[in-house]
C-alpha cells in the first residue's frame, strides 16, 4: 500500500524534528519500504496504522524505531581508506611530535553506525602506533541508534562484513572466532568508548577532540543544520584539530573555519581561528 501525502509529511516532520535528517518528497518508496518491517513487527494492520500511532505517541518507543529505521547504516572497514592512509602517515606523526603537555590523542568517531569506522581507527592505531606507550590514545565512538550502539558493543562480525575491506593480516592479529562470526579482540575494543550522541541536539560530555572523523552523516541534513553542526564541532575540535568527512563531503557554510589540507585524497580539514 502506498503512502498517503499526509502521512509522508507526518513521517518526513518527525523525523526532522528527531534527528535533523531531511527526507526529500520523492523519498515516498524509501519509508514505505523501510517502515514495512516495523509494521509487521509492532503489529500494526498497515503503514497508516503506524503513522496514526507515531502522531498519537501511542506506542512505547515507536518513534525511536522508526527514527532507527529510517537511517542509512551503510559502512564498510576502512571506507574509503584514503583518510586511514591520511591519518597514519600525516596526522597522527604531526600530532605525536607535538608538545602536548598531558600526552593524550582524543578522536571522535560521530555517526559510528555498526561499528566499523572506529574499529578500523583502533586497529590502525594498535598497527601503526603502539610504540607511543607514554601517549595515551582515546577513542569516542556515537550514533543516534541504539540498535547500531549494541551492534558496536558487541564488536561482532559476519565474514561478508569482513570481507568489506578488513585487510587480511588484521583479522588473526584484531579477531577472534565466535560461532560462525568473528569479533574484535579485548585489546581493540579498549581504545573505545562507545555512546549515545544525536548530533542534532545539545552535545555533552565530549572530551577535547584532536580528530572528528564524522563521514558520511552530513549528507543527510540540510544546509543550516550542517552548519549548525559544524559550529558545534568548533566547540569540540581543538584549534588545529583535524575533521574527516566523508569523500566529496565539505563543511558547507563554514569555509572559513575549516582549511582544506593538502591530503588530497582524503576529505581533511584542519580548524582555523576565527
Ligand atoms: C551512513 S552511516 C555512516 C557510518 C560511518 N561514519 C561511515 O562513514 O562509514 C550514517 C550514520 O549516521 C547516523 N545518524 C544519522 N543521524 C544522526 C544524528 N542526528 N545523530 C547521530 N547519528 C546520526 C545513523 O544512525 C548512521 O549510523
Amino acid at each position: 500500500m502506498s503512502i498517503t501525502a499526509e502521512d509522508f509529511q507526518t513521517v518526513q516532520k518527525y523525523l526532522f524534528e528527531q534527528s535533523g535528517i531531511s527526507l526529500a518528497s520523492g523519498k515516498e518508496y524509501l519509508v514505505e519500504g523501510r517502515l514495512q518491517t516495523l509494521v509487521h513487527s509492532e503489529g500494526f494492520g498497515d503503514l497508516h496504522d503506524l503513522v496514526v500511532a507515531l502522531r498519537a505517541n501511542s506506542v512505547n518507543n515507536l518513534g525511536k524505531k522508526v527514527v532507527e529505521a529510517l537511517t542509512t547504516n551503510e559502512t564498510s572497514f576502512f571506507r574509503d581508506r584514503h583518510p586511514f592512509e591520511t591519518l597514519k602517515t600525516a596526522v597522527m606523526p604531526e600530532l605525536l611530535k607535538g608538545s602536548s603537555t598531558n600526552k593524550q590523542i582524543q578522536i571522535w568517531s560521530a555517526a559510528s553506525s555498526s561499528g566499523q569506522e572506529p574499529y578500523s581507527l583502533a586497529m590502525l592505531l594498535e598497527d601503526s602506533f603502539a610504540w607511543a606507550t607514554d601517549w595515551k590514545i582515546h577513542i569516542v565512538a556515537s550514533d543516534i541508534s541504539e540498535e547500531m550502539l549494541d551492534k558496536c558493543r558487541a564488536g561482532l562480525y559476519t565474514q561478508f562484513e569482513i570481507s568489506r575491506g578488513l585487510p587480511a593480516h588484521y583479522l588473526p592479529r584484531f579477531l577472534q572466532r565466535e560461532g560462525n562470526q568473528w569479533q574484535v579482540k579485548p585489546k581493540i575494543r579498549d581504545y573505545i568508548d562507545f555512546r549515545y550522541l544525536n548530533l542534532f541536539e545539545e552535545w555533552s560530555g565530549l572530551p577535547r577532540l584532536d580528530i572528528i572523523f564524522m563521514r558520511n552523516v552530513l549528507i543527510y541534513f540540510e544546509n543550516d543544520t550542517k552548519k549548525a553542526i559544524l559550529e558545534k564541532v568548533l566547540r569540540v575540535l581543538k584549534p588545529g584539530g583535524y575533521l574527516f568527512l566523508g569523500s566529496g563531503e565539505t563543511p558547507v557554510g563554514m569555509e572559513n573555519r575549516f582549511q582544506p589540507t593538502d591530503f588530497s585524497t582524503s576529505a581533511c580539514f584542519k580548524s582555523t581561528p576565527s
